[in-house]
């Protein structure tokens, strides 16, 4: 059985028979009770009573099986303009100490351990260490601002951090010390320890009896084995943004995840096991976690772990030159890269540099892709370029064209077909299926597949109320969207607050409380307007308290500053507008939705619930005044 239909439809109809099989490409200490089991209503775990370790599987039993000399990493640095080869024998070797010096320092089984690193080897190395202890890594993205990092340092109560002393963006350095020392500082929950890896660029301070130096832990230490896990023990948490102001700890098992990753690099992907794969993506995403770390090396690729831009670093033919160099054979970004080529490079003249005849597919993920940039890139490229959907949530794909299986006709504007193992739905609000073509709310029915999120960390009321409860029976993706008559998914929007800036997952509600806490601001809301770069930009609209007498603009520059210092760079806020009031319903829900159709000026209803319909023309002439709404 190879082709798509086949393998999606027996693995909806015996999924356990499908997924057990699934389950031979991964090494076991003991084999699972149940492939999937649900001890309580809606609730699912996969592979219950298995026991096993995610880091021998991606590190000890391929060097056990001779592929020790292959390069398992290749780091590339376009920032400082360094490159290394890691075999899998020197990973194995590196994350072995690393894991011993985490021991050493008190980490144990099941604690936690925030990784708040940039793009380097050592990265790699602090998140395959906690997996061999079965401690629970949670790597923080480097672009957040220290309160960001102290509410994930709150919820997940690490016992350490690892960290480095800098990250490396092309027009400054980000001392990620500072940044850690305040966090703690502004965090209820304290860490034992930090062990800091410093980077010749920048050296950290560092606090005495807290802070241990990265490679005097590693001098120090005796190399660990694996420790021994359940399949449904957590591997990690990921946080992500949501409506509200607090992130959702993603969590992700140990089995279910091992098994799904592995089964999608030949049948997704379609590399075999040897091949070099790419995703250029951040160790602080999803993207990162599962395919820069433990999809390829489950699967005995070899990954490349990329620090630099697609542009800038130092110019558009960066990704043609290291797909080139390390001869890529499937590479996976974002379409805002790509946007950000095409514009530096409209004809793709930088491609025709480099020798790309290795490059058979290129993937795209992170926000929706659109029919020009897509064309753009199968144009230049001469290769299949595969859109598909994925969210933090699911920690692989929900659609694609899986191109190992069979490559399906790609159709612009779609991510594909449900890959095997969804069984997707687009739903009324009141749970009932919406006719072929039309836009609904996007579902998949429980279970979902291996891999995905059992739940949230230390909150499990939230997890049922954000995903299982509107549709029972289903988990709600919070994405908006149509299947074809060829089942194929479009996703064209969220449902909720959640905007997607350049391939980033922001909450607007975060966004508004740093807004409505500066002492001017009687009202605030947030909405991702449309950005031909970055897919949405953030957009505040603020309400002035009566008596105010200070400058709009400097109060808009005030939040500016705000925003960066408290979310982070990588939130790119940089426009707001003062306006009288908000538009609203009669039962005081601001209309983010309209705001935003006004400011793309697209088309919109002036909703019935409205309570003042002028206020929309108020709104309206504020953006014009920003240059929006045109
Ligand atoms: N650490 C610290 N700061 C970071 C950071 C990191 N890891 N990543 C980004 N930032 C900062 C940037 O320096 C920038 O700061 P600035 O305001 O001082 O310029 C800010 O956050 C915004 O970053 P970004 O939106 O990424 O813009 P950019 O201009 O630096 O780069 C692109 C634009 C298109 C090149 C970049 O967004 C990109 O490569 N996007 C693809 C995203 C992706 O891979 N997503 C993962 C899903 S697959
Ligand atoms: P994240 O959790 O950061 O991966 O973001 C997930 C969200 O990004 C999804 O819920 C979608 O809204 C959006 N998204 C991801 N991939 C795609 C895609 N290929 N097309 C459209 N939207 C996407």
């Amino acid at each position: 059985m190879s082709n798509y239909k086949d393998m999606h439809t027996a693995s909806i109809e015996t999924p356990e028979e499908f997924w057990a099989e699934a389950a031979a490409g991964i090494d076991w200490e003991k084999p699972w009770d149940s492939v999937v089991d649900s001890p309580e209503p809606h609730i699912y775990r996969w592979f219950s009573g298995g026991k096993l370790n995610t880091c021998y599987n991606a590190l000890d039993r391929h060097v056990e099986r001779g592929r020790g000399d292959q390069v398992a990493v290749i780091y590339d640095s376009a920032v400082t303009d360094t490159q290394r080869k890691i075999t899998y024998k020197q990973l194995l070797d590196d994350v072995s100490r690393f894991a011993g010096a985490l021991a050493a320092n008190g980490v144990e089984k099941g604690d936690r351990v925030i990784i708040y690193m940039p793009m380097i080897p050592e990265a790699i190395v602090a998140v395959l260490a906690c997996a061999r202890l079965g401690a629970v890594h949670s790597v923080v993205f480097g672009g957040f601002a220290a309160a960001e990092l102290a509410t994930r340092i709150d919820d997940a109560t690490p016992k350490l951090i690892a960290s480095a002393s800098c990250g490396i963006e092309p027009s400054r350095l980000v001392e990620y010390k500072p940044l850690l020392d305040e966090a703690i500082e502004l965090a209820s929950h304290k860490p034992d320890h930090c062990i800091v890896y410093q980077r010749p660029q920048v050296e950290a301070s560092m606090i005495d009896g807290r802070d241990v130096d990265w490679n005097e832990a590693m001098q120090a230490s005796e190399p660990h084995d694996c420790v021994t896990v359940e399949a449904t023990d957590p591997l990690y948490l990921l946080y992500t943004s949501g409506t509200t102001g607090q992130p959702k700890g993603i969590v992700r098992d140990n089995g279910g995840h091992a098994v799904a990753l592995y089964w999608t690099m030949k049948n997704l992907y379609g590399v075999e096991p040897g091949e070099v794969y790419w995703a250029a993506s951040d160790i602080g995403w999803v993207v990162g976690h599962s395919y820069i770390i433990y999809g390829p090396l489950l699967h005995g690729n070899t990954t490349v772990l990329y620090e630099g831009k697609p542009v800038g670093t130092p110019d558009a033919g960066a990704f043609w030159r290291v797909a080139s160099e390390h001869k890529v054979a499937a590479m996976f970004t974002a379409p805002t890269a790509f946007r950000a080529i095409k514009q530096q490079d409209p004809n793709g003249e930088l491609i025709g540099n480099y020798d790309l005849s290795k490059l058979r597919t290129l993937f795209l993920a992170g926000e929706r892709c659109d029919p020009d940039t897509l064309h753009w890139a199968e144009d230049k490229l001469g290769v299949p370029v595969i859109d598909h959907w994925w969210q933090t949530e699911t920690g692989w794909a929900i659609a694609a064209n899986c191109v190992g299986l069979e490559l399906l006709p790609v159709k612009a504007g779609s991510v594909g077909p449900a890959v095997p193992g969804w069984d997707v739905r687009t739903l009324h609000s009141d749970g009932s299926d919406v006719a072929t073509g039309d836009v609904g709310a996007i579902a998949c029915k429980l279970p979902l597949p291996p891999g995905t999120l059992p739940g949230l960390w230390n909150a499990k009321e939230r997890f049922i109320e954000s995903y299982l409860s509107r549709f029972p029976g289903y988990y709600e993706t919070g994405d908006a969207g149509f299947i074809d008559a060829d089942g194929y998914i479009n996703v064209m929007s969220r449902t909720d607050d959640v905007i997607n800036v350049a391939g980033h997952r922001l909450s607007t509600g975060a966004i508004e409380e740093v807004l409505a806490s500066h002492p001017d601001i009687a009202e605030c809301a947030v909405i991702g307007a449309a950005d031909e770069m970055k897919g949405q930009l953030p957009l505040g609209f603020l309400v002035l308290k009566a008596g105010v007498e200070h400058d709009p603009e400097s109060i808009v520059s005030d939040t500016v500053k705000m925003v960066r210092e408290q979310v982070g760079p990588v939130a790119v806020f940089k426009q707001a507008v003062v306006v009288a009031r908000l538009p609203k319903t009669r039962s005081g829900k601001i209309l983010r939705s309209t705001m935003r159709r006004i400011a793309d000026n697209q088309e919109y209803k002036t909703p019935a619930t409205i309570e003042d319909p002028a206020v929309l023309n108020e709104i309206a002439a504020a953006l014009k005044t920003i240059g929006y709404a045109v």
